[in-house]
């Protein structure tokens, strides 16, 4: 009967999910083709029936979302990498995953055919894709624009009279946005972050290089917020949340490229008290969620400390927005540090992409994909309530970008044939946002055993347990996943590879 059973659950999921196109480049994993009329779906969650429990995996070597399901064992496999969940330690809880609504995300999902077009956005926020709930747009421009602007290029034009939405935001920005909001089954929390400032608003009357705020330019300024939001509201796309500066203190770098705004931290700090807090909460908008830094764990906890420490201006901040670019040499402990000497502000994750190097689109690396995984994992176990990703969609140079900088996308778009590719990248996000929902805590686990192996748990708020498990190793391995009672969940993790276990 238990037989007949599982037989059943696994035909009927095999119809729900749809097999990946393979496609390999010069990488060693390969990009999953998607076009007009075709593209592979993991279908909804694979919740196990009870008794039994899920396991997801993607690898180097060509799973995607292949799911199996298993029942527990009274013993762990001898010899096993043992997993220890302790569901009695948990920590903050899961606001969400999701990408950038950049400029250039819109312009590129713009140039492939409206069905191709459909699928990309299921592919992303749908129920039968990974399901993305919290998502960035960039307040007028970024490097990812083809051009440099602001809502308000009229020089001198104090009072904003000719503020308006660009032709970016109407033609690209918003109808992805809203297609998306149709397609998600829950609300998708917006936060928009701005790059720039209008020039004529600056010292150095640029959009890039080094160039402050002007003094008498701060109300104006958060003026300009607070129009932004009434617009974007007004079209529809609720905002939740807003970050006070995309990577402050680029700004005071005398050849930074692209669009940018330095803020010392006590400047800042006085900006959100005397300005941008007070004019938000005049406004209705306190409801926001106001997040500071959006820069790097290098800033972490310093710059942060003058806004945090100042009763005034912490009064209207809710969080620190952290990228992930200095992680290879400032270690998670800063936000263990950070969290510590703020109990009530929370940390997310709001900006991390491959290939910032000047290296763009590496197509199929399964390295990148990897990098994801283990920054996701890590940044968990430290306290990041999410992750938020770059551009969701680039061209195959890592494009548009006015300024140059070429990067690399968890979807990459090929206008000419009519597809588009998803990564190894995209996967490594779908392995956490189609199952750590919002609202999931992270629990405790340790892997006992292995270099190779790093690990994630979460209780889903419905009862069942999450565990991401990451291999970055080139051999098999024989897992054990125990919490202290009965069970033992015994599989075999692949050489590199991604899994996600559910377990009831
Ligand atoms: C779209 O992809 C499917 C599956 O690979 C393929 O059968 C079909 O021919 C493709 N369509 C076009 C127009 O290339
Ligand atoms: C689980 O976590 C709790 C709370 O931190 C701790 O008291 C307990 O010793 C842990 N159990 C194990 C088996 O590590
Ligand atoms: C700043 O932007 C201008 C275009 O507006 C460009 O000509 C200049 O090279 C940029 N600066 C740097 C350092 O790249
Ligand atoms: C905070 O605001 C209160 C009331 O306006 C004022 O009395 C106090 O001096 C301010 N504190 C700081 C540090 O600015
Ligand atoms: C994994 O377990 C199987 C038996 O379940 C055993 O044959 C194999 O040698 C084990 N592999 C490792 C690397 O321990």
């Amino acid at each position: 009967m238990i037989l007949y059973f599982l037989f059943l659950l696994a035909s009927s999921s095999a119809q729900a999910a749809t097999d990946c196109i393979p496609r390999q480049f010069d990488h060693d994993s390969v990009v999953c083709v998607c076009n007009a009329t075709y593209c592979d779906e993991l279908g909804p969650v694979p919740w196990p029936v009870p008794g039994d429990y899920s396991i997801i995996t993607s690898s180097r070597d060509g799973l995607r979302f292949h799911v199996e399901y298993k029942v527990p064992e009274i013993q762990a496999t001898p010899d096993a990498i043992v997993v220890q969940v302790n569901h009695s330690y948990t920590r903050q809880a899961i606001m969400g995953f999701g990408g950038a609504f950049t400029d250039s995300t819109g312009m590129n999902i713009a140039t492939l055919s409206s069905g191709a077009q459909e699928n990309l956005l299921r592919a992303y926020f749908a129920p039968e894709g990974i399901e993305y709930n919290l998502c960035r747009i960039p307040i007028a421009g970024s490097d990812f624009s083809v051009r440099p602007y602001s809502y308000d290029d009229v020089e001198g034009d104090v009072d904003l009279d000719n503020w308006a939405l660009a032709e970016e935001d109407l033609l690209y920005k918003l109808p992805m946005i809203l297609r998306a909001q149709e397609l998600s089954q829950n609300p998708i929390k917006l936060f928009g972050s701005p790059w720039s400032p209008p020039s004529w608003m600056k010292t150095n009357g640029k959009f890039n290089e080094s160039g402050e705020l002007l003094k008498e330019m701060w109300q104006p300024w958060a003026n300009y917020f607070v129009k932004f939001v009434e617009a974007y509201e007004a079209a529809g796309a609720t905002l939740w949340g807003l970050t006070t500066q995309n990577e402050p203190l680029s700004g005071f770098d005398d050849s930074w490229a692209w669009n940018t705004c330095g803020w010392t931290a006590a400047d800042m700090r006085d900006w959100i008290k005397g300005n941008l807090g007070p004019t938000l909460e005049a406004a209705g908008m306190r409801r926001l969620k106001l997040m500071v830094d959006d820069y790097t764990r290098d800033t972490l906890p310093w710059y942060i400390m003058p806004m945090m420490n100042d009763a005034n201006s912490s009064l209207y901040i809710d969080g620190t927005a952290v990228h992930w670019y200095s992680d290879n040499w400032v270690g998670p402990w800063v936000m263990d540090e950070t969290q510590s000497l703020y109990l009530d502000k929370f940390l997310l994750y709001t900006e991390s992409c491959a290939g910032f190097d000047h290296t763009g689109p590496y197509l199929g690396n399964w390295q990148r994909g990897e990098d994801y995984l283990h920054s996701i994992l890590e940044n968990s176990n430290h306290h990041s309530t999410g992750w938020v990703d770059w551009n969701m969609a680039l061209d195959m140079i890592g494009g548009p970008n006015w300024a140059f900088n070429f990067v690399d996308s968890p979807i990459i778009i090929n206008a000419e044939m009519d597809e588009f590719y998803k990564q190894p990248m995209f996967y490594a996000m779908g392995h956490f946002s189609k199952f750590v929902v919002e609202g999931a805590l992270v629990a405790d686990s340790s892997v006992v055993g292995s270099e190779a192996l790093e690990s994630a748990a979460f209780h889903h708020p419905s009862g069942p347990t999450i565990i991401v498990l990451l291999n970055t190793g080139e051999e098999t391995l024989n897992v054990s996943i125990t919490d202290g009672s009965e069970d033992f969940l015994n599989f075999q993790t692949p050489a590199k590879a991604f899994q996600t276990i559910l377990y009831p």
